[in-house]
């Protein structure tokens, strides 16, 4: 059996999700693996590679647990890990990443045309699995999410090193590049696995605690460290994505208010002490607080929805995790 990639930290919701949430985990990573594998060696080498450095396989986590029956929905779990690995593979070109789950990324080991290629692949894989769930509804939710990420990346890319982001416009990056995933694989869950009724409270649970999830990424981008995060510290700096932690920083510190962005970017050395200004302002416990807030939004949505406790338990706990966690 493929063993599971799940962080420690998720372990109390495998716990919660019971013996048939870890047998469904175990299958999801079982079948990634054979998707991976069988393209060449070529491509193989880097989906794989990708593959098992780990990650913590929230999004197909999430799907199971929207779901009132687990086996139906196995597919849309492996789909929306293929999609999520993809756009980490087509995100690290965009972003010039050099590490990534720990690994050197697809674009620093194999360059720009193998990243492409890898991360076309995967993303072709990713809807060719959804097939075998015969549900167009689900192919449409994923190609939303699909289509979301990508408007997410350009936007990013436009708002590169620009000193006029405003809070709103960060929040509406977020929620296109990263809530969208997070959302479709709470509406697969629900509407593959037999609760299509529930699809809209559990979607918007997803897209909150999505939210929160990227907000505590820009975070550990500032915090670090590499050996936990898995990635460079300082990378948005050096790239140009300009966060929220720096937006409010620069509203608390004159010094970084007058920083011309790109010279923050010149060389780690030099986006590490932009990084220790940005953590000394106070602004990461601002944006901690904006996670929690998005957090406490997302458990407000399953309010009304009748799910056994386990379930709930289990949704809970994944929600908290995406705030307390330093990977
Ligand atoms: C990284 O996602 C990309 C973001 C949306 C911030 P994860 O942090 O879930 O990546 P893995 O799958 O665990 O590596
Ligand atoms: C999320 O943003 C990227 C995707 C949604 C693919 P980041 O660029 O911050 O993600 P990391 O930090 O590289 O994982
Ligand atoms: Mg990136
Ligand atoms: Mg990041």
């Amino acid at each position: 059996m493929a063993a599971l990639s799940t962080p420690a930290e998720l372990a109390p919701v495998l716990e919660a999700g019971g013996v048939e949430l870890s047998r469904l985990m175990h299958r999801t990573e079982s079948r990634l693996a054979e998707v991976a594998e069988g393209h060449g060696a070529n491509l193989a080498g880097h989906a794989a590679g990708t593959l098992a450095a780990g990650g913590k396989r929230l999004r197909p986590l999430l799907v199971f647990l929207c779901a009132a029956q687990g086996p139906p929905t196995l597919p849309a779990a492996v789909a929306v890990e293929l999609l999520h690995m993809a756009t980490l593979v087509h995100d690290d070109v965009l972003d010039r990443a050099e590490l990534r789950r720990g690994r050197p990324t697809v674009f620093s080991e194999g360059g720009r045309e193998a990243a492409t290629a890898t991360g076309d692949l995967l993303f072709s894989r990713a809807f060719a699995e959804l097939t075998a769930t015969g549900s167009a509804d689900a192919v449409r939710v994923l190609s939303m999410a699909s289509e979301g990420l990508v408007r997410g990346e350009l936007m990013q890319r436009a708002d590169a090193w620009s000193a006029d982001v405003t809070p709103e416009r960060y929040l509406e990056r977020c929620r296109l590049k990263t809530a969208t995933l997070f959302e479709a694989a709470c509406r697969m869950g629900a509407l593959l696995g037999g609760e299509p009724a529930a699809a809209e409270a559990l979607g918007r649970f997803g897209e909150r605690i999505g939210l929160a999830f990227q907000l505590l990424d820009d975070v550990l981008d500032v915090s670090g460290p590499p050996e936990r995060t898995g990635k460079p510290r300082g990378a948005d700096l050096v790239d140009g994505t300009v966060t929220l932690p720096l937006i409010i920083a620069r509203t608390r510190d004159p010094e970084l208010a007058e920083l011309d962005l790109r010279q923050a970017a010149i060389g780690p050395a030099r986006a590490a002490a932009v990084c220790d200004h940005i953590a000394t302002s106070g602004a990461l416990g601002e944006v901690r607080a904006e996670a929690f807030h998005q957090v406490a939004e997302a458990k407000a949505a399953l309010t009304g929805l009748e799910l056994p406790d386990s379930r709930r338990r289990a949704l809970n706990l994944v929600a908290d995790g995406v705030v307390e966690r330093h990977a």
